[in-house]
């Protein structure tokens, strides 16, 4: 097992090629996993589109959502041993993205995953997952990433904390929303609002959705559709859409003194006088400032997951492996998927 298949993206706007890469060596702290599957993120068809900031060197592999099982453990790990089944959060270099058939994982980045969970949905968790959790729980931070500093559910006093107080999430069905519904619930949110595609509302409330509003309403109409729900004043909005149109939407219907978690950087104008603290979420383990606490959450996802309390999204096997990858990123970048996540599986990928 020295050489493997891979996903090569040529160059910025360049196309997808699958070709041989080594297998590379777990250095201090990492697992060397097989990739039984991975999952796709619209990233990588905004990086494969130009977006710059993540990926300087060409031909790139892609995939920052990993399941697998370890093969090799490097140095210094005491947590996961050769046969674990794993999630972790990838990173777009070479050796530590997704679409590959070996990859490098951080083993603090890692959880194990729950027998009751396959590799398929395991895929879909940590990116979401992080992204959620860091945006409702890490510390407020005004001058670097930072979250809405709420006190997390695996934390003492953390479940139930926000009991009788209501969340909107903007954009429930997609990946993030279905994690940010769970976190609400086990925060003791209520009610849990979300807008959705009518199509979901069974599957976002089997989560904890309490109201699932159309998420083709306009501001206000969603207005009259929140006030339906509650009388209380909305102090905290998720949005996991944060296209201009849903981020003016939030920021318009946040009481003051309320928090906007974004998911995308701002393009609202902040009123500095409407006391409303719009801040944009960094779901990455590997920001240097952050590696402490991805390492603290993904401890404490591990035992959420085992328990239950965390559930995988739905998913979508692409055919082909690695080589189905390209055309589920163009489904992704048209809106065509909903409520799933679209899942490869490197070594289904023909010769
Ligand atoms: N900041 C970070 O750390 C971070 C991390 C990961 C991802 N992201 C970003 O977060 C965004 C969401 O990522 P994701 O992976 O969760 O996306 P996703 O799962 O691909 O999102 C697809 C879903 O979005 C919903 N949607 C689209 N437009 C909507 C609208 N106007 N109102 C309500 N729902 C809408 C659709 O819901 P229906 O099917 O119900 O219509 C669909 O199910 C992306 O822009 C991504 O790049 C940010």
């Amino acid at each position: 097992m020295s050489s493997q298949k891979a996903l090569f993206l040529q160059g910025p706007q360049g196309s997808f090629v699958v070709g041989d890469k080594p297998v590379p060596s777990p250095g201090e702290g990492d697992l060397l996993i097989k990739v039984d599957a991975a999952a796709l993120n619209p990233l990588d068809w905004k990086i494969q589109k130009g977006f710059t900031g993540f990926v300087d060197d060409f031909p790139a592999v892609l995939g920052a959502d990993l399941a697998g099982t370890v093969v090799e453990v490097g140095e210094g790990v005491t947590h996961f041993a050769k046969g674990d089944r794993v999630i972790t959060q990838g990173a777009y270099t070479p050796d530590r993205a997704g679409y590959q058939q070996y990859a490098l994982a951080v083993g603090e980045f890692s959880a194990k995953l729950p027998p009751q969970i396959s590799f398929d949905e395991g895929a879909s968790i940590p990116s979401a997952a992080l992204a959620a959790g860091f945006g409702l729980y890490l510390d407020v931070n005004e001058s670097g990433p930072g979250g809405a500093g709420l006190t997390p559910p695996w934390e003492a006093g953390g479940p139930g904390k926000y009991s009788g107080k209501p969340i909107l999430i903007l954009g429930g069905a997609s990946s993030l929303g279905q994690l940010a519904i769970q976190f609400a619930k086990l925060s003791g949110f209520s009610p849990i609002i979300v807008t959705a595609s009518p199509r979901n509302e069974s599957l976002l409330k089997s989560l904890g959705a309490t109201h699932v509003i159309d998420r083709s309403l306009q501001t206000e109409a969603l207005r009259s559709a929140l006030s339906a729900a509650t009388t209380a004043p909305i102090d905290l909005i998720f949005d996991a859409v944060s296209l201009s149109e849903t981020q003016q939407a939030a920021y318009d219907l946040l009481s003051p003194g309320g928090t906007l978690a974004l998911t995308l950087p701002p393009t609202i104008n902040v009123d500095s006088q409407a006391r409303k603290r719009v801040f944009f979420i960094r779901g990455i383990a590997h920001i240097p400032e952050l590696r402490k606490d991805a390492a603290n959450f993904f401890a404490a996802l591990e035992g959420l997951l085992a328990n239950g309390h965390i559930k995988p999204n739905p998913v979508r096997v692409l055919p082909d492996g690695l080589k189905g990858v390209a055309a589920g990123l163009k489904e992704l970048e048209e809106g065509r998927v909903s409520g799933q996540k679209l899942v490869a599986r490197p070594h289904e990928t023909p010769v």
